[in-house]
């Protein structure tokens, strides 16, 4: 029997209507579309309006779509990883929440947390259980809406975030399409970086807490450009080499989109020409776990079954890694 791969078999996308724009947010920080512009790529951002919504909300839409596109019901699907850093809730996870509001009844889930690399990790983790066999219908969701966690008194990271979800149906595949190859990292000693001050068990959410602003992204810029630039070039450029694909053999890269710098420094370790690679980050800014899964959605129509992809993540931990794939149609 031939090794079962697992593959892409829809992919949809969602996000809120709400944009915010360099030039607004000219009005409420110290800072200017052209400083923006330059440093990060980033021209405006959605934003999810509605009291009481949450991640999950714009999820709904993104894997509604997907079931629709698919032809499947919610039954059908088997297990739910919710790649989120804004979960809804603590607890329960957001997968379970999900789960309820879409009427995926027979499914179990949890939700994965590690930052903007999240999606990739979860691709990995979910192949897993479908090259196993355990599992036919693995729904790997990604989003964020990072507007519930950013100060926007902090110039140096409220032009960055925005909000949006995205998700993939992972199935088995027998024919040699689908995920390949995946390296996942970590170095938790990065987490002083890049973390949210409080709202843990750790730091428990307190009044000192809420007057200190300590329950939003708490980020040292530089420090992580630095990791970011050199970590997912070199993760993109291993999984290139270990899986012995040139430049040529690429069709696409689909990086993590938190600066433009940062994604073009990846392309250019690759050798990979920008017309390969996916870039929403002028439109949505930095969605977290969303940016990837948003990418493959809008670029969906233009992929080709048998193109070779290589996703490429990294975030605050630090995680990182590299995911290769042969689109599967
Ligand atoms: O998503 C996963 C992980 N996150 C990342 O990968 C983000 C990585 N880091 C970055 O993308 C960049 O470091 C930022 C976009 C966050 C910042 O860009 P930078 O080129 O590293 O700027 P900087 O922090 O070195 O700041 C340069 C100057 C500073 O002024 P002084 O000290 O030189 O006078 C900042 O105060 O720019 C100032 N500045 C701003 N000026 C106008 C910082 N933010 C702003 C702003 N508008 N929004």
């Amino acid at each position: 029997m031939s090794k079962i791969h697992a593959a892409i078999t829809a992919v949809n996308g969602y996000v809120p209507e709400y944009v915010l724009t360099n030039k607004e947010l000219e009005s409420i920080v110290d800072t200017t579309d052209e400083w923006i512009t330059s440093r990060t790529g980033i021209k405006e951002r959605r934003i999810l309006k509605g009291e009481g919504l949450g991640t999950s909300d714009m999820a709904v839409h993104a894997v509604n779509g997907l079931l629709e596109k698919r032809g499947i019901g919610a039954e059908e699907i088997e297990l739910i990883i919710f790649c989120t850093t804004t979960p809804d809730l603590p607890f329960p996870a957001s997968a379970n929440i999900l789960a309820d509001k879409i009427g995926a009844k027979n499914a179990w889930g949890y939700d994965l947390q590690a930052a903007c690399s999240g999606f990739i990790y979860g691709v990995s983790t979910g192949a897993q259980f479908i090259e196993s066999g355990k599992h036919k219908k693995v729904l790997v969701v990604g989003g964020d809406k990072m507007s519930s966690i950013i100060n926007y008194q902090d110039r140096t990271t409220c032009i960055i975030f925005g909000d949006g979800c995205g998700a993939v149906l992972l199935e088995p595949n027998e024919e040699g399409f689908g995920v390949m190859d995946s390296i996942l990292r970590s170095d938790g000693s990065g987490r002083q970086f890049l973390h949210q001050k409080a709202g843990g068990s750790a730091r428990p959410a307190s009044h000192e807490t809420i007057d200190n602003n300590e329950h939003s992204v708490y980020q040292e810029g530089q420090a992580v450009f630095k990791f970011a630039v050199t970590n997912m070039a070199d993760v993109a450029a291993e999984i290139m080499d270990r899986n012995n694909l040139t430049s040529e053999d690429v069709t696409w890269l689909v990086p993590h989109q938190a600066n433009k710098r940062i994604i073009d420094a990846t392309a250019s370790r690759m050798g990979v020409g920008s017309e390969k690679v996916m870039i929403n980050i002028q439109r949505y800014g930095n969605t977290t776990n969303g940016t990837i899964p948003l990418c493959l959605w809008e670029w969906e129509s233009q992929l080709k079954k048998g193109d070779n992809i290589i996703l490429a993540a990294f975030g605050g931990g630090f995680t990182w890694g590299s995911v290769y794939l042969k689109w599967a149609y």
